[in-house]
């Protein structure tokens, strides 16, 4: 499986999370964080540069962050330093079940884009959690892949540069693309990389079958914008609240 966001993981790093984070965390809190007993050990799955892990931290959980990419799991070493990490698929790993909860944030699940994928994450999430564990997460449904996912975005700095232009979501195969070019000044000399991030849009019915087979239930379902993530962030986004069942 090839990490595409190890060329992605320094703009990622500069640029993104901070705002996502910010209105994701109050909502966490609310529909999850709460729920959980106090210093319950938390698996991040697929938690990238390791915002949220440091947000847990710093809440006194003590959090282990799994991610595909190396480059990721690099910064997040740096801004989650008392976060257990770890590079790996969320649709291959296999842990003990001594997690208490289990997160994955920023539409991360909707990079697993085959459903046997996403079936297989599940099932390794549920095998990490003890019965009556809480998973949280959140996924980006049709509203956004047909509003803004096709929008570009292009930033200019002095030593680099960044444009990402997003294919039209495709119904029928029901994938959603965007290519990312990149140019960075390093050591003098212009290196150029692109990407190409893809996502699958899932409804919310295969979400929740695909939970249930994994062995959760008591499925709770809440509409971002709703619950305060304003603007293109927050548009056909769902948190999702799930159980461990026994
Ligand atoms: C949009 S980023 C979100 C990162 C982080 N959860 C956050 O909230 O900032 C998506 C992340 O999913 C990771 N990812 C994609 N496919 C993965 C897979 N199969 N297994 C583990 N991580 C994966 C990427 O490497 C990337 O770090």
């Amino acid at each position: 499986m090839v990490a595409c966001y190890d060329d992605f993981a320094w703009f990622y790093n500069l640029y993104w999370g901070e705002e996502f984070h910010s209105a994701a965390f109050p909502i966490l809190d609310r529909i999850w964080l709460r729920r959980l007993p106090p210093g319950a050990r938390i698996l991040d799955v697929c938690c990238g540069t390791g915002l949220l892990a440091a947000r847990l931290a710093a809440r006194g959980f003590p959090v282990t962050g799994l991610d595909l990419s190396e480059e990721m799991i690099a910064f997040a070493r740096s801004n989650a330093p008392a976060a257990g990490l770890l590079v790996a698929d969320a649709a291959g790993f296999g842990l003990p079940a001594v997690f208490d909860a289990a997160v994955s944030t920023f539409d991360s699940l909707n990079h697993l884009t085959e459903p046997p994928a996403l079936q297989a994450a599940f099932r390794n999430i549920a095998a990490a959690l003890r019965p009556g564990s809480l998973l949280a997460f959140d996924m980006l449904l049709e509203e956004a892949y047909r509003t803004h996912w096709g929008e570009s975005f292009a930033l200019v700095r002095d030593d680099h540069l960044l444009t990402i232009t997003g294919a039209a979501f495709d119904a029928r195969s029901r994938m959603a693309r965007a290519k990312v070019t990149m140019f960075r000044r390093l050591d003098g000399a212009w290196q150029r990389s692109d990407v190409t991030v893809a996502e699958r849009c899932y409804s919310v019915e295969e979400i929740s079958r695909s939970l249930a087979l994994a062995g959760f239930g008591e499925l709770l379902c809440y509409d971002a914008g709703d619950l305060g993530m304003a603007g293109q962030l927050g548009q056909g986004r769902t948190f999702f609240v799930a159980t461990k069942l026994d």
